[in-house]
């Protein structure tokens, strides 16, 4: 049975059926599934109950698995919620994430990032993905020009609200500088790769004018038409490519348990 790609939003995203992820993927549908990786960004698989080897299985279909960045563990998973277990790697992280790209702030940031949702709240925490391809698209000539050969600083530290942009840089803090703009490496489309969470300033220009750059370009990648916001279900299985959608969370009821599986995908190649 062919794949079938349905859009999910004019922005980003494709609901894929007529899969199975229990089972070995065809030559066929891994091909199917990596066009429809590039032509939407964002991919959901609804219904498949995973198991960690069929989760890492659909990862290795899009190359090597990503190590832990933020813990000091041989786990390849992390497991993203609000409540503690200290049987498994977590990322304890309560109510809204700003807009971010996964580990950013590193040399080598993963290309890929699955979510598995385990537990949801009945409402919010949702995750929005935003098409950063197409905010280059929409960047006037004047804005590519004044971007063209810009790098920024991405960084994050983990004790802090991931709900506010830091006032003040933890020098011990991972950090690293990226191009502003980046090129894929497999679409060679471009992409506006800076973030609300992470990115804290324009290189080599004043402060007000890194100031004026990035609150221009937060404002548009998280206009409502460059977003795809996904509200999730038991039993998700969603990918996105990190170099080119950056994602947040919405704010949820931290009464209630949510809890996703996560696993990132190396990029082989640096950002440029
Ligand atoms: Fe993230």
């Amino acid at each position: 049975m062919a794949i079938n790609v349905e859009k999910l939003s004019d922005a980003a995203g494709a609901a894929i059926s007529g899969l199975d992820l229990t089972q070995e993927l065809s030559t066929d549908d891994t091909q199917a599934l990596k066009q429809a990786w590039q032509d939407h960004m964002v991919l959901l698989l609804r219904g498949q109950e995973l198991t960690e080897e069929e989760q890492e299985r659909f990862c290795r279909t899009f190359g090597e698995i990503a190590g832990l960045k933020s813990q000091n563990t041989d786990s390849k998973f992390l497991f993203v919620t609000n409540k503690e277990d200290p049987n498994v790697a977590t990322a304890v992280q309560i109510g809204e994430m700003m807009f971010h790209y996964d580990q950013a702030y590193s040399e080598h940031p993963c290309k890929a990032s699955t979510l598995y949702s385990i537990e949801i709240p009945d409402i919010g925490g949702n995750t929005s993905f935003a098409n950063c391809c197409a905010v280059y698209d929409q960047l006037s000539d004047k804005w590519k020009d004044r971007l063209e050969g810009k790098t920024a600083l991405n960084y994050f530290n983990y004790a802090t609200n991931p709900s506010l942009r830091p006032d003040q840089i933890d020098p011990d803090a991972p950090q690293y500088s990226h191009p502003v703009i980046r090129t894929h490496s497999e679409t060679g489309r471009k992409s506006v790769y800076v973030n609300r969470l992470m990115t804290i300033r324009i290189n080599d220009v004043k402060k007000e004018e890194s100031d004026e750059i990035l609150t221009y370009l937060f404002d548009l990648i998280e206009s409502p038409h460059n977003i795809y916001e996904h509200v999730w279900q038991v039993n998700d299985l969603v990918l996105w490519d990190n170099r080119c959608t950056a994602h947040a969370r919405q704010h949820y009821d931290p009464e209630k348990r949510r809890l996703l599986r996560r696993m990132t995908i190396l990029d082989e190649k640096p950002v440029v």
